[in-house]
């Protein structure tokens, strides 16, 4: 307990919190802002979940800020569902929302249907996100009526990098806005608990949002959107790579790291690592029982009793 300016006494506990569902995030369109963050792994689910995410996507965007790779274009279901698995396991109140890789879920709405499931039953993901507006319209339904809640993704659409010319802000002239507002519509009545709208001017994010009664979650949608996401490698600033003008890095972890790194490899070569303190003692008892077993000391020192022909003596 601590006290407040004006005297009362303040808790630094965090405040309770209970799993987030996605009926939750339903029920939170116009009310306290939505926070969403993507993690791959352990470590980052757990740090986003500490954090008080409401939400954390296991993003396809995993293809490049964790496997490597130029787009997202070749990560596949197995990758994305090993890696759920990483971050379920540390069991985030967050609700947990598995990315459904590009070409699980446009072949036949059974495939979307299986796919989707996989991230289910075998990631133990809460709900599947996919990209598209009325050109996905059946995989969402089918999914949905499989009782796997479905989160859209609208705008800047990465899966569809090749089809765009590249990732360009969409929505910029008034037919392109008409049909995202269009397709956000065809969204919300095909039953998404909420989506993402990515890379579109702030004015179409405000219009959509109100236009909607399902959350929308922004990522260089501007700030009237119901939410908020950015990518955890993003924000934490944990690459040198040029980033969005929609992303605000927190921290410079790249660098922290480098130095934290550097420090390490200074310290081994001029062996002063490990200290005496980051090293085990032998018991006494044992040591002397060492000095004194003959075999031992042929293993250790061989016959002569020297290490390098040099006297032993020292080492002990
Ligand atoms: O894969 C991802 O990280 C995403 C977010 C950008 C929303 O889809």
């Amino acid at each position: 307990m601590s006290t407040s300016s004006k005297g009362y006494a303040v808790s630094n506990d965090p405040p309770e919190r209970k799993k987030v569902t996605a009926p939750d995030i339903r029920g939170r369109k116009g009310g306290q802002k939505i926070k969403m963050v993507t993690a791959y792994d352990a470590p980052s689910a757990t740090i986003a979940d500490r954090a008080g995410a409401d939400i954390i996507l296991v993003g396809d965007s995993l293809a490049n800020v964790v496997l490597g790779l130029p787009d997202t274009l070749t990560v596949t279901v197995d990758e994305m569902v090993h890696h759920t698995k990483a971050v379920t396991r540390t069991k985030p109140l967050a609700h947990v929302v598995g990315d459904m890789p590009w070409l699980s879920y446009h072949l036949s709405t059974e495939d979307a249907v299986r796919n989707a499931g996989r991230f289910i039953k075998e990631g133990r993901a809460e709900s599947v996100k996919l990209e598209g507006g009325r050109n996905r319209l059946e995989a969402i339904e089918a999914i949905v009526a499989a009782e796997i809640p479905v989160m859209g993704h609208l705008g800047l659409t990465p899966q569809s990098v090749h089809a765009m010319g590249g990732y360009k802000v969409q929505g910029k002239g008034v037919e392109q806005a008409r049909e995202l507002i269009h397709d956000a519509r065809a969204l919300q009545n095909a039953g998404v608990y909420a989506m993402v709208l990515e890379g579109v001017p702030t004015l179409l994010g405000q219009l959509i949002t109100k236009e909607i009664d399902v959350p929308t979650i922004g990522i260089g949608a501007g700030p009237y959107t119901d939410g908020q996401v950015l990518v955890y490698h993003d924000l934490l600033g944990l690459h040198n790579q040029r980033v969005a003008k929609f992303v605000r890095k927190y921290a410079n972890l790249y660098q922290t790291s480098l130095d934290a790194m550097s420090n390490f490899f200074d310290d081994v070569e001029a062996g002063v690592f490990p200290s005496d303190d980051e090293s085990y003692e032998m018991p006494e008892d044992s040591e002397a029982a060492l000095f004194s077993d003959d075999e031992l000391r042929k293993i250790n020192f061989g016959e002569d009793g020297t290490v390098g022909g040099e006297s032993s003596g020292g080492l002990f």
